[in-house]
């Protein structure tokens, strides 16, 4: 369960979060809109502990975020996924490094963990094949080849997949999704979106997806959040939302659709 309590986040004398207020429920996919430069990415930055509020507060599963011990930040960090706005993958490093460069900095030294993990998340986006659905062989000549790729041997689809994979190291109970498809064509875009569907379906976790592409907010969310002005303007259900009347949400409709 995540709380969002009347946090408020100004940066000098711009104040971006003014009262937000919302809670998500385990399991659900909440989506998040509003318009560019509105706090989307920094509200998520709060939930992750990254940045700190000025007032009010984020709990998850009960534990304020921003009071904890740095120990106990990285605990609740260990439970989320983050795939960040841009993929954000490193350029220099393989499609393993990338994936596990977050288990390794935290001691995890074991290749054969390591690359058991990346085996596991890199199946569960659909990079490599099911294990249970090829030969030994078959899944390790495919491996040996993804593996090594850098970023910029794949796709714009493939590197989303990759930052996806990357997120779900560790088995998170929730996932954070800033923009997964903006940037990608329209194809493309269905293909991430069916993956977080697939991913909230089958591991039951709890999604926030940060996004601007009303289809992905049809086809994802069980919840819809928009932010105005530092505060929510809306709080629904996908199709409350194409209902409302309310004119902030019936411009951003009509400019997004
Ligand atoms: N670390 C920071 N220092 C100063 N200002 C910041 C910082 N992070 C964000 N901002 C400002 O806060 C505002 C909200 O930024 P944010 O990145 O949350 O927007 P967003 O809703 O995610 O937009 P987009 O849809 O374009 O990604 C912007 O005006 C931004 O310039
Ligand atoms: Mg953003």
């Amino acid at each position: 369960m995540i709380e969002i309590s009347n946090l408020h986040k100004s940066f000098g004398a711009k104040k971006v979060l003014n009262g937000v207020s919302f809670n998500i429920s385990p399991g659900r996919t909440l989506c998040l809109i509003g318009k560019s430069g509105c706090g989307k990415s920094v509200l998520l930055k709060h939930i992750v502990g990254l940045l700190e509020a000025d007032q009010g507060f984020v709990k998850v599963d009960g534990k304020v975020v921003g009071a904890m011990k740095k120990k106990d930040i990285f605990g609740i960090r260990r439970k989320m996924g983050f795939v960040f706005q841009g993929a954000a993958l490193f350029d220099s490093y393989n499609v393993f490094e990338n994936i596990v460069i977050s288990l390794y900095e935290h001691g995890e030294k074991d290749r054969n963990v390591l690359e058991k993990e990346a085996k596991r998340v890199l199946s569960a986006v659909g990079l490599l094949p099911d294990i249970d659905d090829c030969s030994q062989e078959e899944f390790n000549d495919e491996w040996e080849i993804l593996s090594k790729k850098k970023p910029s041997d794949l796709s714009g689809g493939m590197r989303k997949r990759v930052g996806v994979a990357r997120a779900l190291v560790g088995s998170p109970d929730y996932i954070f999704y800033d923009e997964p498809t903006t940037g990608l064509d329209p194809v493309t875009s269905d293909r991430i979106d069916a993956l977080i569907a697939n991913l909230a379906d089958k591991l039951n976790v709890t999604s926030i997806v940060i996004t601007h592409d009303l289809f992905s907010v049809a086809k994802l969310a069980e919840n819809v959040v928009m932010l105005d002005n530092g505060k929510v303007r809306f709080e629904g259900r996908p199709e409350e939302l194409k209902e409302s009347k309310d004119e902030v949400v019936l411009e951003f409709l009509k400019r997004y659709s």
